[in-house]
């Protein structure tokens, strides 16, 4: 796949593919793609050539007699509802409570009940340790709260992909371990897929099974954490990972 911004090619004959259940870590210094790829993914940002695939179906556009054609909105929005993502600045409904902001996209767009929706939009909220916030508006919440609610929120729609970009980078240290036990719960009790774009490298360590490494673009490096942690070929890999591990 590419992606460009205007004359600015960002990402180039980019090729990789990620098996059901696998978790990936992306790692890479600023500006090297991880985020427009996640947002790519998401359908946030328009590729600019190239396809991309879930589970076996193109996500927004295909190959017809040659050519490459655009899918209409209908089958886009079909698939990108099985992806769900969390942002480093959690992007809740600010005039929502947390119970509304969890139960929204599963009414509105898998059209499930309300008393279905809220049913499980308290169970996940159990799960992220927020049970007695359903009421609350997001603003009334820590960082680390908030973005358990966007974990939840992004949970509620069953995705089988969860895309995750750098989503403790804004919060307080202290605030960072609560978010990183509710990553780590999911990935030890679900199979969704995970794309992780993360700087806590003992997390990346233990969740994934996978690192890719980019630089301005294109994968320098991509193997099992052990590998690329501890001997990595590149030295631009070695010198991303001491600066970052300092
Ligand atoms: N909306 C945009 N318009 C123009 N250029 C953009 C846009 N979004 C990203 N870019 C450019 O694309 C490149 C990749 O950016 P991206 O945000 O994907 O990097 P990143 O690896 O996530 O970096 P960081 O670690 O700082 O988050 C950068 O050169 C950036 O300037
Ligand atoms: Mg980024």
């Amino acid at each position: 796949m590419e992606k460009r911004f205007g004359k600015n090619t960002v990402l180039k004959g980019l090729n990789f593919s990620v098996s059901p259940g696998e978790r990936v870590t992306l790692i890479g210094p600023s500006g090297s793609g991880k985020t427009t790829i996640l947002r790519l993914i998401m359908t946030l940002e328009e590729l600019s050539g190239g396809f991309i695939f879930v589970g076996g179906q193109p996500l927004t556009h295909e190959e017809r007699g040659g050519k490459r054609v655009a899918l209409p909105g209908k089958r886009v929005r079909e698939t990108t509802k099985r992806i769900g993502m969390v942002f480093q600045h959690f992007n809740l409904f600010p005039n929502m409570t947390v119970l509304e902001n969890l139960v929204e996209a599963p009414i509105h767009v898998l059209g499930m009940s309300r008393p279905e929706a809220e049913e499980k939009a308290r169970g996940l909220l159990d799960k992220v340790g927020l049970a007695d916030k359903e009421g609350a508006h997001p603003t009334r919440l820590s960082g680390g709260q908030q973005q358990r609610v966007a974990i939840a929120r992004a949970l509620a729609m069953d995705p089988e992909i969860l895309l995750l970009d750098e989503v403790t980078s804004a919060l307080d240290p202290e605030l960072v371990g609560d978010v990183l036990q509710v990553l780590r719960d999911i990935a030890a009790e679900t199979d969704i897929t995970m794309l992780i774009v993360t700087h806590e490298m003992q997390f990346a360590r233990d969740v994934s099974q996978r690192v890719m490494m980019f630089d301005q673009g294109v994968i320098l490096e991509d193997g099992p954490p052990e590998e690329i942690f501890t001997r990595p070929r590149e030295e631009r890999t070695q010198r991303f990972l001491s600066a970052v591990l300092d």
